[in-house]
């Protein structure tokens, strides 16, 4: 119950966070508004307040500000002052009367789409709380749900579909990207064979270091494709992660087995991929989506316990690109956009520049 913020803390009226007002781009006029006079929720019934220490910036988070996120359209409408942030964690400040969490426990609360996590204080549910054990720390609680929960959904996707016995290759795009990396090295820890696909060469030996078995770098072979039926002796890979489109993620789709998965996540081109009719008739392929927050809630409790374990036996290690405080969220977003990043961006909400 380490908390890094002390419970005698007196709780403000007032806190900063970082409001949506319109859809657009993060560094356009009148889009995002750093409001430095919010009202602090007071939590009541089985509501617990919490202190949030740190949120990261996500991909899909850069999605909700421009619009395109599924659901927050709506409530971005219906409800001025919206706070994206998909996830972080913080500290119980405060409880309603029926509230069991104790004052001082840190948590990773699940937010909905009413409350984001850029912000100093939020107000949730007592349930919907994850309780961080003492040995994570806070940094790693805060990207604990979206990306390490991510990979271990596509690793269970992929077994469940595919039989990674008889083939063990499989091949991402974008793996130089923080869930990229973490799928390397849970790959590895499971004796599942990675063909990692990435941008420039910037970050391959880091790769190599995490587990890659085998780094194709785009730029430098435009007929990769080739490489992966040599790496696999022709037979093409059992399944693809693919968090690009485009015509890379139309390549990659190009290389699975008879049978082969593959399973798109991400859209960091914007752009869809070209699916061949004769992959599908005559390899027999299969093309679906993985959305966390559909699989999540299918899983039993002990899926975030397990997690906490990989983090203990050090398979995930926390990947941070930069720390910084809400008031540069400029920056922030420039540096999302930057290539060759390696790992999270996180805001550090309780600091000011
Ligand atoms: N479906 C789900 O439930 C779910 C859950 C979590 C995450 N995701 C998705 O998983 C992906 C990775 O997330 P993350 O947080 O790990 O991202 P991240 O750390 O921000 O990394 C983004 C990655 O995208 C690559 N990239 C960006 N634009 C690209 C382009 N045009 N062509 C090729 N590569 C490009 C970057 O390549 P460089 O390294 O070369 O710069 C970088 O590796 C995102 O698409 C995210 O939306 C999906």
């Amino acid at each position: 119950m380490i908390g890094t913020s002390s419970m005698k803390d007196a709780v403000p009226c007032q806190q900063t966070r970082l409001e949506l007002v319109r859809f657009g781009k993060p560094q356009e006029q009148g889009v995002l508004f750093l409001n430095h006079e919010a009202p602090v929720p007071v939590p009541c019934g089985s509501q617990v307040l919490v202190k949030m220490l740190y949120a990261p910036l996500h991909p899909a988070d850069m999605l909700t500000v421009v619009g395109f996120y599924p659901g927050v359209r709506y409530v971005v409408e219906k409800q001025p002052g919206f706070v994206p942030g998909l996830e972080g964690c913080g500290v119980v400040v405060a409880q309603g009367e029926l509230a069991t969490i104790p004052l001082g426990m840190r948590v990773v609360p699940l937010l909905g789409e009413e409350a984001g996590s850029w912000q100093q204080y939020v107000c949730v549910e007592g349930k919907q709380c994850i309780c961080v054990p003492d040995d994570i720390s806070d940094t790693v609680a805060a990207q604990l749900f979206v990306n390490p929960l991510t990979v271990v959904g596509l690793l269970k996707e992929m077994e469940r579909l595919v039989d990674l016995y008889e083939n063990p290759w499989i091949l991402q795009t974008a793996a130089n990207s923080t869930l990229g990396r973490m799928m390397i090295a849970l790959a590895k820890h499971r004796s599942v064979k990675t063909i990692n696909v990435i941008r420039s060469s910037a970050t391959l030996e880091e790769l190599k270091q995490l587990g890659a078995d085998v780094i194709i770098v785009e730029e430098q072979d435009s007929q990769w494709d080739r490489t992966v039926f040599q790496v696999t002796e022709g037979k093409g890979v059992a399944a693809v992660l693919e968090a690009v489109g485009s015509e890379l993620g139309s390549m990659a789709c190009s290389c699975l087995q008879s049978g082969g998965l593959y399973l798109a996540y991400g859209a960091q081109s914007g752009k869809p991929i070209r699916v061949s009719n004769s992959d599908l008739i005559f390899k027999d392929i299969v093309c679906k989506g993985f959305w966390l927050s559909r699989w999540f809630p299918k899983q039993p409790p002990h899926v975030v316990e397990d997690l906490f374990d990989l983090f203990r036996k050090g398979v995930f290690e926390p990947c941070i690109q930069t720390v910084l405080p809400l008031d540069r969220y400029l920056e922030a977003f420039r540096l999302q956009r930057e290539k060759n990043r390696r790992g999270k961006i996180l805001f550090s909400l309780q600091r000011e520049s």
